[in-house]
């Protein structure tokens, strides 16, 4: 059986959530699976501070005793996790920010590598591909494989039946590919991907002792040694490859430049 843990970022038990309920009841047919829902509006996660303890000790020291940690602790235990949010002013909702805020030391520290993301949103009118674009960004920088995306526009007036339809179309699509990609290994990473780990590689190699938990994280993991390819042992695409070490020359110069303006700069 497999577990898919829903980060719901609606303020209401409306469009998003009805969507993420269309994808459970589509991905139940196909058997096999089992959903929890988070709900961020119920939650207990205070905003970030901004004191930056997660990046540079740890994200054990923050000083916010909520439900933070055991959300981290819920994506860990399921095979999938669907991000939801409404569009609100063109972006993701205030709840949704803040849960990615409250998680950005995973931005440095990148860690759910098995785990497959859908991303879900639905809007009135504008905005869901930039809000689609931004969850993509998110949750592979974190470490999940994207299975899928799904924008629903679903404005405040009736739909017409073409655009109802394109709306269910869009959900059938999205179900099938993540309950897929559920039951089967992770792909070999993309492009994208392997952009991602050799920019990143560059930059907490580079900062050494000035991020020094990040460096030593991504030290332990083996990610940078010479010979590393990938967050985890996967194939590899050698022209991806060979592209990521060019790039990760020119991000490691490109740090190393704004180190050197950085301590010029410090009084
Ligand atoms: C505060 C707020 C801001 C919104 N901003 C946008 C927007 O920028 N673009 C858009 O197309 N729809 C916008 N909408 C409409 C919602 O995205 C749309 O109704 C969505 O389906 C609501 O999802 P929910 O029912 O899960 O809250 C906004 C709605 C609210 C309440």
């Amino acid at each position: 059986m497999k577990r898919v843990l829903v980060i719901m970022g609606s303020p209401r038990l409306g469009n998003t959530m009805r969507a993420a309920q269309g994808i459970e009841a589509r991905m139940q047919g196909l058997g096999e699976v089992v959903f929890e829902y988070c709900m961020l509006r119920d939650a207990d996660l205070a905003r970030c501070r901004g004191c930056f303890v997660c990046f540079e000790k740890g994200e054990e020291y923050c000083p916010l005793h909520d439900d933070a940690p055991g959300i981290e602790r819920r994506m860990h235990e399921a095979d999938g996790v669907i991000f939801a949010s409404p569009v609100y002013g063109l972006n993701v909702s205030g709840l949704f920010k803040t849960f990615v805020d409250r998680f950005s030391y995973v931005f440095h520290r990148p860690r759910f590598f098995e785990k497959k993301a859908l991303l879900l949103t639905t809007s009135g009118l504008i905005g869901d591909r930039e809000v689609l674009d931004y969850l993509d960004r998110v949750a592979r920088i974190w470490g999940f494989e994207v299975a899928g995306r799904a924008g629903l526009i679903i404005p405040p007036c009736p739909l017409p039946e073409d655009k109802a339809r394109r709306n269910q179309e869009t959900l059938d699509a999205a179900a099938r590919a993540f309950h897929a990609s559920l039951h089967r290994p992770r792909r070999s990473p993309s492009l994208h991907d392997v952009l991602l780990f050799h920019g990143q590689r560059a930059t907490f190699r580079e900062l050494g002792e000035r991020a020094p938990f990040d460096h030593e994280f991504w030290k332990s993991r083996g990610w940078l040694e010479e010979n590393a390819r990938y967050f985890v042992d996967v194939r590899v695409n050698p022209i991806f490859h060979a592209i990521g070490s060019l790039a990760e020359r020119y991000v490691a110069r490109q740090v190393r430049r704004d180190c050197a303006g950085w301590q010029e700069s410090e009084v």
